[in-house]
């Protein structure tokens, strides 16, 4: 059996998943089940980038460790996985410990080649995309390329791997093989970052310690990207006991990933390869991006939709549809409310659905549910029967490139092909009349025959309602294996066909739109956050470890060395205490002169600035950028417990 590895890329646990990660996986799941379908051995590998510093950070702003910062947010992908119903054969993450231990092998394998080697780093570095870049590579206003943010100067020790020393064969590479598609990314690749000159890329970290460390010199931490790619080899076991498929698996079939990535993909990874003696993988696909009102879909920009929500509304064959088919290849597509609902409602309600269910009651109706097997043919059938035929093998290269929205294209075309031969055939005509039965039965056995062939073929795509269409024209699973999908007439001529309930309802798109405007965006944040904390709760002894007391405060100044501190005197009804807090972006003294605050009393002692602090006084964030301290009323005793 011949075997078919492919993977998404792994992919940050940062925020929570979005409809932009959800297209990947769904299209890698698609060419999964496909290959499936032809007989293949699959390997479909996705999972999570736990690593970096942008974790760390996050981890600590919300005073939890990375891995309990990542854990709740990777179990919400993998719930997602399960909703969209991808069907991985392989989950990892970096976090894993055998996936530790194979970079940590790979690194030190580099090493021992000559191929990572010990210097100085010194660049402009992107926190959010954890990239550095060069001066010439950031854009007009000297910020990171990708996200346009500003960019940091960083310099350090750090390990450094010989990509310089690759450039020559990895041009090679791309430009005589058909790896990278679309093709037309092979030039953007050579042109932008090969030829000015391929730069040795920095790849252990000392600033930051959430990642694997460098095993012969613990105070370095592995930087992304070395640690990030070789999890399409750990998970196959490669350098570790944990599995045992490298050898029947590797080289991959197909990398799949979104264009801001594929230069890693392109040009690192190929040359990680190189350095190991590894074959190199076969195809890498850089697709486009979702992009909603006007920007890449993303966490950091805060413009992302939830996935969970328009499955559970349209049923999650409805947004995988909608999201394969409005992707072109190669470029991005638009997001909207109003292109999803319409996109469901055009293919899925009025167009597929309808044919399914406007046969399966016609069937229902003049024949009682079971076609006679006396045929009248015409030669008016076999148009649909010949494009019908032949589906299969117009899908089949489709999905051989990455191809998804052209793929559904052409089952669709045979679908509008169908309807419109109900409307030649007029089966309510031949219905009236006796001896248009057997024609009748020809037609409705055409029809049914042409379902079960785009069925078995959007299958794939939709792996939730096709079953659901098979059950309704009579066919079972042998009868939409891949090998009958380009044979006409496998259905058995008595067909017994079965009503059932109606696959994609049509949706009332203005009131849809209005209530979707509501539910969508804002819940996001709540969620993540409801989700954190129910995976860091504490119990009620541990919370009364906290003292927390009403305090007023008698005095504030600013502190000269630092512009966000102030300088508090708070009368704790105990003699008073000195409390350094960061607020002044919000408020200045006259501000909080004789407020009643609360405060927390058993604070371990600080030196802020030079400034004692003990103890911290309560806010609540009130947006992107804005605090709010808590007062409490006039009248409140200082020194109280609040509890
Ligand atoms: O880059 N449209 O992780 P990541 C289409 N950990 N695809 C999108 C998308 C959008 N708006 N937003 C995200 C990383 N994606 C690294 C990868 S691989 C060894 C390491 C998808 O969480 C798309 O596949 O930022 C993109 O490449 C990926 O999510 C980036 O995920
Ligand atoms: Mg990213």
């Amino acid at each position: 059996m011949q075997k078919y590895y492919l993977t998404t890329p792994i992919y940050y646990p940062s925020g929570n998943p979005h409809i932009g990660h959800c297209y990947t996986t769904v299209a890698c799941d698609t060419i999964a089940r496909f290959k499936r379908m032809q007989g293949y051995d699959v390997m479909f590998l996705t999972g999570t980038d736990e690593h970096g510093q942008k974790i760390e950070q996050k981890a600590r702003e919300n005073g939890i460790t990375p891995k309990e910062y990542v854990d709740p947010i990777v179990a919400n992908f993998k719930r997602l996985w399960e909703v969209m119903d991808v069907s991985y054969d392989r989950f990892i993450r970096t976090t894993d410990e055998y996936h530790v231990k194979s970079v940590q092998k790979i690194f030190k394998d580099l090493y021992d080649k000559g191929y990572i080697y010990k210097g100085k780093y010194t660049g402009k570095y992107c926190t959010p995309c954890e990239s550095f870049w060069t001066a010439s590579q950031l854009d007009e206003n000297g910020c990171c390329p990708d996200c346009h943010r500003p960019v940091i100067d960083a310099h350090e020790e750090a390990y450094f791997l010989k990509v310089s020393a690759f450039a020559d064969k990895v041009e090679k590479f791309l430009t005589e093989t058909d790896y990278l598609n679309p093709q037309s990314r092979v030039n953007e690749m050579v042109n932008n970052f090969i030829k000015p000159g391929l730069e040795d890329l920095c790849v252990s970290r000392t600033s930051f310690t959430w990642g694997v460390p460098v095993e012969f010199d613990p105070k370095h931490v592995v930087y992304v990207w070395v640690d990030a790619l070789s999890n399409y080899i750990s998970a196959l076991g490669y350098a570790n006991d944990e599995y045992n498929d490298f050898e029947k698996y590797w080289p991959a079939d197909l990398h799949m990933t979104a264009k801001e990535i594929v230069r890693f993909h392109s040009i690192i990874w190929p040359i990680i390869l190189m350095m190991l003696d590894l074959p190199l993988p076969k195809h890498l696909y850089g697709h486009g991006w979702i992009n909603f009102n006007g920007q890449k879909m993303a966490k950091s920009v805060g413009n992302v939709i939830d996935p969970f929500i328009l499955a559970e509304r349209y049923g999650s064959d409805s947004v995988r549809y909608q999201i394969l088919r409005d992707m072109p290849y190669g470029s991005d597509s638009n997001f909207s409310n109003e292109i999803m609902v319409n996109r469901i409602n055009s293919d899925l309600a009025n167009s597929w659905g309808n044919l399914v269910s406007r046969t399966v009651a016609m069937a229902d109706k003049y024949f009682g549910g079971t076609l006679p097997e006396e045929r009248e043919a015409e030669a008016l059938d076999n148009e649909l029967i010949d494009i019908a035929k032949a589906l299969r093998d117009t899908v089949a290269p489709h999905i051989e490139e990455a191809q998804l929205s052209k793929a559904l294209e052409e089952i669709f075309k045979v679908v509008s092909r169908a309807n419109k031969y109900i409307d030649e055939t007029e089966p309510w005509v031949l219905g009236k009349s006796e001896d248009k039965k057997a024609r009748l039965a020809s037609v409705l056995y055409n029809l049914l025959e042409t379902i079960r062939i785009c069925s078995g073929l959007l299958f794939p795509f939709m792996p939730k309602t096709c079953p659901k269409v098979w059950e309704q024209i009579g066919a079972d699973s042998s009868l939409t294996a891949y090998d009958t999908l380009s044979g006409f007439g496998k259905l058995p001529a008595n067909v017994t066909v079965h009503k059932g309930e109606m696959l994609f309802p049509r949706i009332d798109v203005d009131k849809e739109i209005d209530e979707l405007n509501v539910l969508l965006a804002p819940k996001k944040e709540i969620r993540e956050d409801e989700d954190l904390d129910k995976a860091n709760v504490i119990t009620i002894d541990q919370f009364a470890e906290v003292k927390l007391r009403s305090g007023e405060i008698t005095a504030c100044e600013k502190i000269k060395k630092a512009k966000k501190l102030l300088k508090l005197t708070v009368d704790d009804g105990r003699g008073g205490r000195q409390i350094v807090s960061g607020i002044a972006n919000w408020y200045s003294p006259e501000d909080l002169i004789g407020k009643k605050i609360v405060f927390v009393a058993n604070l371990a002692p600080a030196k802020l600035c030079g400034e004692l602090s003990e103890g911290m006084i309560l806010a609540c964030d009130a947006g992107e950028d804005d605090v709010r301290v808590l007062f409490l009323d006039k009248d409140v005793p200082n020194g109280s417990t609040i509890r």
